[in-house]
């Protein structure tokens, strides 16, 4: 707990601006910083030498400037900054105190700074200006602002710092690695309707980075500031974060490995919602679902080719003329009927729903735009009227969810449909918010929000592109500083009106995210193309979502845009298995691939990923637990559980589950093999344990024991049939019989994979609860069971269901037992493999009891 440590500081008070032009010409002290280590002087605007040199700064007109390599017109060395570019314009530029400046609505939990801590230490030097933080023991800087000066303008503030090593990762929604790159490489945050492409701003902003010092320790820091930002990394290393408005209000975790650093950052911004148990499950979707006959044919398909499926989704089909709150009264005559069919074969139903809200219809025409207008909930713009833009339905008024008013009314909305279609979630989509005019149906006003002095590098140019007005006006400010915000806010209604409505746990996926949004719903990573290069960058984005608290996170399976193919859609489902969430969605138009529409040997390969998945649902369900609990992750790059061993800080590739389950996909055409990193310790195929546990999967050989203290790359086979998934010496998965809803699952018995160490030790635990009630966990309403090995036993106990045949797989049993015992008594049909090291022992034992296997 001790080293629980965040240090807030709240930069607001210390507004520098560097402008002098008294300042001599500074091309000879410029010559002296090398490329790597240049600031940008002039991002706010192209400087030519006159210009610069006129700040103080220096000028090398090589260079291609910001973003694409080192900035032309630059700061003089940082040991001379103070006497070059200086405070000249404190009386335009110090905050103003009549003025109150815009800050993030996040409660976040204020932190007040600690008068002395052995774990790190905090300078705030004057000349040149800025802070340092450093680690003790041993004094590794962290954070140097004063590499560079500190701008803070009412529209622009520049903040730079060194970093402590190029192991830099974070700072979402982007299509990229794991780690970034900092070779002048431009972040651009700002909210965004966009399908992922690379160095472009997509749909979410998570201002946090996470770096991995020399050693294995790590820091992050997260810049709590919702304006339209540019984060520029470079080689030196260094990091500029540059911003168009509210306050420079920094979080810095210290650690000091990198599990901390997450757990820390959540404790900010609050750690992930529980979701319920059917949501792990499979889900499938597709726009072009065009009637309840087509969708009850897929889930009867579904059902005839032995695919389990837990929730079936619609797209935009289920709409009456596209608008929000209504069905087709044709096409989907029946609807609340399917859906109370689906119920009754235990699934689960979920539907779109779009924030834009159809304003063209007369007057008394279309419930959720009347009572909106009557009860004020539009976002407005510069004549006080509701915004008007353009998105699916044509013309449509944007709810304000920064406003009280707007979640009672959302509330009321989602409830009239609720009484009409017992829907179980909501997909919220659109919610950056996208608009399919520029601004609104009249333009945008001409002012500084609209066109600020400084503009990131934001795709389309302009802040207005793809998204309505920023100087339009909401209940808290403007939304200039409340865009990146639109989707977090409506989740919070959602989340909210759904618990109000079904009394259970919310179910809500949104496109749109800002930091914190983890607590109130999960992700889905947008319009991916159906390629194998989207297929492999999901893997990073599904890990860098669970490093930014939002567990619940998976790309679209087989991918949503163009044609997929087989062996693509098969290598995806092995894949999407191990996604938190997983859901095959697919664009209107392209070829159908649910997993029935192809060949019996790719529905083969499928249906064996779904089993795997469904087996492990529990181990899947505890780690949720843990990360709504404890702030953990579920799906988790291999540098979190190994920071000590640097190959692992790169991989993004592969992906853990918890700290007990590593996955190693295909992700290119045409292989058959795959190379993954095992890092030092015992690992056991999974595939090699299905004969024994009823999971899918031929016996095939383990992997042998990896000698201690070394990792090592590892070629697996991997046919078309198989994803590579080992355990990790050390745990012990809880599991159940997989069944084709978690409905069913639920009800058959459990099941324990034991991977014991090389001297005999394992754990693991279980959480087990109704799979659904409201806050369950915080009423103590739940089961939560540990297992322990200890050399020749295994035991745990305490919960309503039953360990059933096959029960117990004991792994890395090094000599064959002469004899089984389960609380005492013989067990004569146990069966040991001395190639493979296996003991498998198929008790029956209730788990409300203790139990113990022991054999010797
Ligand atoms: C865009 C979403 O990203 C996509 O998943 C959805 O199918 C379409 N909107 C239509 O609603």
């Amino acid at each position: 707990m001790q080293q629980r440590l965040l240090q807030h500081l709240s930069l607001f008070h210390f507004l520098v601006l560097a402008v002098d032009p008294s300042v001599p010409e500074t091309g000879r002290r410029g010559a002296a910083v090398p490329p790597s280590h240049r600031f940008d002087c002039g991002a706010e605007r192209l400087l030519a030498r006159e210009g610069c040199e006129a700040r103080g700064c220096c000028y090398a007109p090589a260079a291609s400037g910001a973003g694409g390599g080192p900035p032309r017109c630059f700061f003089p060395p940082a040991a001379t900054a103070a006497t070059g570019p200086r405070a000249a314009c404190a009386s335009r530029c110090l905050r103003d105190p009549a003025r109150q400046r815009y800050e993030v609505p996040l409660a976040t939990p204020r932190v007040s700074a600690r008068a002395a801590s052995t774990l790190y230490g905090v300078q705030v030097r004057e000349d040149p200006f800025g802070l340092v933080v450093s680690r003790w023991p041993g004094g590794q800087v962290l954070l140097n602002t004063t590499v560079a000066p500190l701008f803070f303008a009412d529209q622009f503030l520049q903040i730079s710092t060194s970093l402590p090593s190029r192991f830099i990762s974070g700072l979402g929604e982007h299509l990229a690695p794991l780690v970034l790159d900092t070779a002048w490489t431009k972040v651009t945050l700002w909210n965004r309707d966009m399908a992922p492409v690379p160095q472009v701003n997509l749909y979410g902003s998570h201002p946090f980075y996470l770096v991995i010092e020399d050693g294995g320790s790590a820091h992050g820091v997260f810049l709590l500031n919702s304006n339209a930002m540019d984060v520029v990394l470079q080689p030196s290393p260094a990091l500029t974060w540059r911003t168009t408005g509210g306050i420079l209000d920094f979080y810095v975790f210290l650690g000091p490995d990198p599990k901390s650093v997450v757990r820390q950052y959540l404790d900010v911004v609050g750690f992930p919602f529980m979701p319920p148990y059917w949501g792990l499950g499979f889900h499938l979707c597709r726009w072009g679902y065009s009637s309840t006959t087509t969708t009850r044919q897929a889930v009867a398909n579904m059902s005839a080719a032995r695919f389990p499926l837990d929730v079936q989704w619609n797209d935009l089909d289920y709409m009456d003329a596209k608008r929000d709150f209504t069905f087709n009264k044709e096409t989907f005559k029946d609807y609340p009927d399917m859906v109370r069919d689906f119920h009754q074969r235990g699934l689960r139903y979920v539907m779109i729903v779009d924030p834009g809200i159809s304003s063209s219809g007369p007057p008394g025409t279309y419930k959720p735009y009347d009572d909106g207008l009557k009860r004020g909930v539009f976002i407005r713009n510069a004549t006080g009227q509701p915004l008007i833009g353009k998105v699916w339905p044509g013309p449509t008024a944007f709810p304000d969810f920064t406003n009280p008013e707007t979640h009672e009314w959302w509330h009321d909305m989602v409830k009239d449909f609720h009484d009409r279609v017992p829907f179980d979630g909501m997909w919220i989509d659109m919610n950056e918010p996208s608009n399919f005019v520029e601004g609104s149906q009249d333009g945008c006003p001409n002012n500084s929000l609209e066109k600020p002095p400084y503009v990131p590098g934001v795709f389309g140019g302009r802040l207005q592109a793809g998204t309505i007005c920023a100087s339009s006006q909401q209940y808290l400010s403007s939304h200039y500083n409340l865009h990146s915000l639109y989707g977090l806010t409506e989740a919070i209604a959602s989340h909210d009106a759904l618990v109000r409505i079904r009394g259970k746990r919310p179910f809500v996926i949104s496109r749109s995210t800002f930091a914190g949004h983890g607590r109130y719903a999960g992700h889905w990573t947008g319009d991916v193309e159906s390629n194998w290069e989207q297929l492999s960058y999901s893997v990073p984005e599904v890990l860098l979502f669970n490093l930014f608290g939002v567990p619940l996170v998976g790309a679209d399976i087989c991918g949503f845009l163009g044609d997929t193919s087989e062996e693509l859609c098969v290598r995806w489902t092995q894949l999407g298995a191990f996604y938190p969430f997983m859901r095959n969605h697919n664009d209107h138009g392209n070829r159908p691939q649910e997993p029935y529409a192809f060949s019996p040997a790719a529905q083969d390969a499928m249906r064996k990923a779904l089993r795997l998945r469904y087996s492990l649902l529990p181990y899947l369900y505890t780690l949720f637990h843990r990360a709504h609990a404890a702030g953990e992750t579920v799906a988790r790059p291999l540098f979190l559980e190994f920071p000590k061993d640097p190959n692992t800080w790169t991989v993004d590739r592969q992906l853990l589950w918890g700290g007990g389950l590593l996955v190693t996909p295909v992700l290119e055409a045409g292989q058959t093999k795959v190379s993954g990193y095992f890092p030092a310790g015992t690992w056991y195929s999974l595939v090699g344990v299905g004969a024994a546990t009823g999971l899918p999967g031929a016996a095939t050989p383990f992997l042998r024991p990896i000698p201690p203290g070394k990792g090592q790359w590892i070629l697996l086979p991997a046919p078309l049939d198989t994803i590579n998934v080992h355990v990790r010496a050390g745990h012990i998965l809880p599991l159940q019989e997989p069944a084709f809803s978690t409905a069913e699952s639920r009800k058959k018995g459990m099941a324990l994979v034991v991977a014991l160490t090389p001297d005999g030790f394992a754990r693991g635990e279980l959480f087990w609860d109704d799979g659904e009630s409201w806050q369950s966990f915080e009423k103590g309403d739940y089961t939560e069971t540990l297992f322990l090995a200890a050399h020749v036993s295994v035991g745990g106990g305490c919960l309503g269901t039953a360990l059933q045949p096959p029960a117990v797989t004991i792994l890395g049993v090094t000599s064959p037992p002469r004899q089984v015992l389960a609380n005492g008594a013989r067990v004569d049909d146990f069966s040991y493999r001395s190639d493979t090291q296996v003991l498998s022992v198929p008790v029956s034992l209730p788990m409300w009891e203790q139990f113990v296997i022991t054999w010797s």
